[in-house]
C-alpha cells in the first residue's frame, strides 16, 4: 500500500538520500539532491510530496515557482526534480506522485504547471510542448519537445507567453 502525502521535517533526509541515490543511478551524479535542499531553505512557496511505502520514502517529486514574463508577468510552478527509488521504478509510482501533485496545484489555484523532462513520460498527464502556447525556456539549447506545459486555467493564461523562469537555484543544476 503507498501513501502519497506532502514531506514532513523528518522526512527531509531521506528524500536527501532518494535523490542521491535514483539521480547517481541514472546519470552517474546527484547535483538534484542540493538543488532541493536549496530550494526547501531559500523558498517557502513550493509543493514538496513524497511516496511512502511500510514508512520507507520510495519516492518524491518537488514544484518550485516559475515566472512566465512576457507582456505581462504571471506566475505559475515548475515540476522537478522527481525520483523513485531504483528497485520501485516502472510500477507507476512516479506516476502517482505527478498525479497528486497536480490535484493538489489545481485546488490551490494554480494556472500552469512547466515542466523540462522526457517528452515521451509528461504527456501522459496532458503537458504539451509549451513553444506551441508561445513559452519558451530561459535556458539555451533545450529540446523543444522537452518543454512542457499542463495550462490549469486556460482562461488566466490568455495573453500570457514569454520566457518561463525558473528560481534561480536551478541555474547552478540545469
Ligand atoms: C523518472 C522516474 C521518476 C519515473 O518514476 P517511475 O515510478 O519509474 O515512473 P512510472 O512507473 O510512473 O512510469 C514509468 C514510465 O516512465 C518512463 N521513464 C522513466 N524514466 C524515463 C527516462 N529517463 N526516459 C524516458 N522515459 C522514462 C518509462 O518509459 C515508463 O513508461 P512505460 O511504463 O510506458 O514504459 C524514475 O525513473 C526516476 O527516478 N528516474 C531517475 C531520476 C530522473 O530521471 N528523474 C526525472 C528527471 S527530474
Amino acid at each position: 500500500m503507498i501513501c502519497i502525502r506532502e514531506e514532513r521535517p523528518v522526512d527531509i533526509e531521506n528524500v536527501r538520500k532518494l535523490n542521491e541515490k535514483a539521480f547517481t543511478q541514472a546519470f552517474g551524479q546527484a547535483p538534484e539532491a542540493d538543488l532541493v535542499d536549496r530550494l526547501r531553505e531559500n523558498c517557502s512557496n513550493i509543493l514538496s510530496l513524497v511516496a511512502v511505502q511500510n514508512d520507507q520514502v520510495i519516492g518524491h517529486i518537488y514544484f518550485s515557482p516559475v515566472n512566465i514574463s512576457g507582456d505581462k508577468i504571471i506566475e505559475g510552478i515548475g515540476l522537478g526534480p522527481m525520483a523513485v527509488l531504483p528497485e520501485f521504478q516502472r510500477r507507476g509510482i512516479g506516476s502517482q506522485l505527478v498525479q497528486a501533485g497536480i490535484e493538489i496545484l489545481k485546488r490551490r489555484g494554480y494556472t500552469f504547471i512547466i515542466v523540462l523532462g522526457h517528452p515521451e513520460y509528461y504527456p501522459r498527464f496532458g503537458f504539451k510542448r509549451a513553444s506551441h502556447s508561445g513559452i519558451r525556456s530561459q535556458w539555451e539549447g533545450v529540446p523543444d519537445e522537452a518543454f512542457m506545459i499542463l495550462i490549469l486555467n486556460e482562461e488566466a493564461m490568455i495573453g500570457v507567453y514569454g520566457i518561463a523562469r525558473y528560481r534561480n537555484e536551478f541555474d547552478e543544476t540545469v
